[in-house]
């Protein structure tokens, strides 16, 4: 069985991806935009590259608070605008951090590319264009704190 994470997968008995020296290919992320690993710097100190990245907790936390935003996205897939207020202002902060909006495409893309290798077929175009489409709604929502 897979485990997955946004922004990759990994066996369910593996030490997490993050851990292991031959984890990049499970790290779509960074496969597609490398330089995204700059825009990640605690106390003040970037990454020198990407497996150190990988290997720092504040990284997995940050995974774990994306998730946590897809989740409450789904949670409350029938009233996403009562989340327009917090997803405006996380927009924001991240704009602040040196976000560009393009580059939350890519990890749209990494999302699907999880969900896709850990569904196999039971991810059905169906299932993707649901995935697409929410995961589209919060980016748009995202998107309002690069105009106010
Ligand atoms: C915070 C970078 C995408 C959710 C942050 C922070 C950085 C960052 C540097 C501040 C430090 C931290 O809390 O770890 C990025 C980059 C992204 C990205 C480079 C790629 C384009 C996303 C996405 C979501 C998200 C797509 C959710 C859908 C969050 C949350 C926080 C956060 C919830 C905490 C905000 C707070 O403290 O109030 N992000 N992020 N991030 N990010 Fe991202």
């Amino acid at each position: 069985t897979l485990r997955i994470c946004v922004y990759g997968i990994a066996e369910e008995n593996d030490k997490h991806p993050c851990m292991t020296s031959d984890s990049k290919e499970h790290w779509r992320l960074f496969q597609l935009e490398p330089e995204l690993v700059f825009l990640f710097h605690y106390n003040s100190a970037e990454f020198s590259d990407v497996q150190e990245c990988l290997s720092s907790t504040e990284f997995m936390d940050h995974i774990r608070k994306v998730m946590t935003v897809i989740d409450a996205a789904v949670v409350n897939l029938d009233s996403l605008s009562s989340l327009d207020e917090y997803l405006t202002n996380l927009g924001r902060k991240h704009r602040a951090v040196g976000v560009k909006l393009e580059s939350f495409k890519t990890v749209g893309e990494s999302l699907l590319f999880a969900l896709e290798s850990g569904l196999g077929d039971a991810f059905t175009p169906d299932a993707r264009d649901a995935w697409s489409q929410l995961y589209s709604s919060v980016v748009r929502r995202m998107s309002r704190g690069w105009c106010r």
